[in-house]
């Protein structure tokens, strides 16, 4: 099991992997956070592999990380944690001393990984509003 920054070519592997552990939603398009991330100055898709297939992947940048996933077969056996902390480690690479992240609510059982992990609830609320036309144009469809 290694780590790595993702390569361009990995992003449909990586895109199959984030759908098979349902983190992927129709008002988010993978596919453009994939590229903005790995063309980013201050971000990067990290993946996790296993004999050169990709079993894990997360999003980094701007001190924080998304589409943290594990291939469903393998969860609970260490891969989340050493994503993770490839994650933690590039981003205190680069300088950054505090990751925050968010947890959908519907998926409120991984809580308790990051807690494992020394994550806590900062007892903020998150609050988004999207730039672009994106939720229209799934709305629409
Ligand atoms: C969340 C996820 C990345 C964890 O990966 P994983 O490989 O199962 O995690 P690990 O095996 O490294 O677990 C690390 C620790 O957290 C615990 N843990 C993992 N998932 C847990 C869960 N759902 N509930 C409680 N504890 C959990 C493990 O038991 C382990 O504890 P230990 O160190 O005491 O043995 C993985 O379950 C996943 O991909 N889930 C689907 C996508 C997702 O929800 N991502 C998070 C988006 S915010």
């Amino acid at each position: 099991m290694k780590t790595r920054d993702a390569y361009q070519g990995d992003k449909l592997a990586t895109i199959e992997l984030w759908e098979r552990c349902s983190l992927t939603r129709p008002s988010n398009d993978p596919s453009q956070d994939f590229d903005f991330a790995y063309s980013g100055p201050s971000s990067a898709v990290i993946v996790l592999e296993i004999d050169s297939a990709i079993v894990g992947a997360a999003l980094v940048g701007r001190g924080s990380t998304y589409y943290v996933g594990v291939e469903p077969k393998l969860q609970r056996s260490g891969a989340g944690r050493a994503l993770m902390t490839a994650v933690e480690d590039w981003l205190r690479a680069r300088g950054v001393w505090k990751l925050n992240l968010l947890v959908r609510r519907e998926n409120g059982g991984v809580v308790s990984f990051y807690e494992k992990l020394g994550y806590s609830d900062q007892g903020c609320v998150a609050l988004g509003k999207r730039l672009d036309d994106r939720a229209d144009r799934v709305a629409s469809h």
